[in-house]
């Protein structure tokens, strides 16, 4: 009885392992999950920068600068921009981007990374 049972758990690490060298490889092909860092870069720029300002110094929408989010943690960032701010002009975003990508955003909001130096 002890020995079927170990040899179930070594058939299901055999499979495991097995899917994972199948699973694995093909993870990273389809572009799904993966983040494609200069196109959501140019797309904060421009989509997020119609309203934010292209330098995300303000305009329609408050400037985003790292200053200016300081007060906000990520994860409150994110689901602004997942969600939108209702009653504003601030548009939800979670039907165009990612859970991942918009993670990343608000990093690089937080961050300063995508403001270009004058
Ligand atoms: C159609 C105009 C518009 C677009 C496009 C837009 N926003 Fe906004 N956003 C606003 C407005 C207006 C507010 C202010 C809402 C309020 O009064 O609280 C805002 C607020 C925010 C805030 C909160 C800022 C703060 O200090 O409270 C963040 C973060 C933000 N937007 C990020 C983004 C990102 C990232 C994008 C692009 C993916 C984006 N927005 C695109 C109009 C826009």
């Amino acid at each position: 009885m002890d020995k079927s049972s170990g040899r179930t758990w070594l058939g299901w690490m055999a499979v495991a392992a097995i899917t994972g060298l199948f699973v694995a490889p093909a993870y990273g092909e389809g572009n799904g999950n993966v983040i494609d860092e200069a196109e959501l870069a140019n797309m904060v720029i421009q989509d997020c920068g119609s309203c934010h300002g292209l330098k995300l110094k303000g305009g329609l929408g408050p400037p985003l600068l790292p200053e200016n989010v300081d007060r906000l943690p990520e994860e409150a960032i994110a689901a602004i921009i997942r969600e939108g701010v209702p009653g504003t002009a601030m548009p939800p975003w979670k039907a165009l981007l990612t859970t991942e990508e918009i993670r990343w955003v608000s990093e690089q909001l937080k961050s300063g990374s995508l403001i270009t130096p004058e």
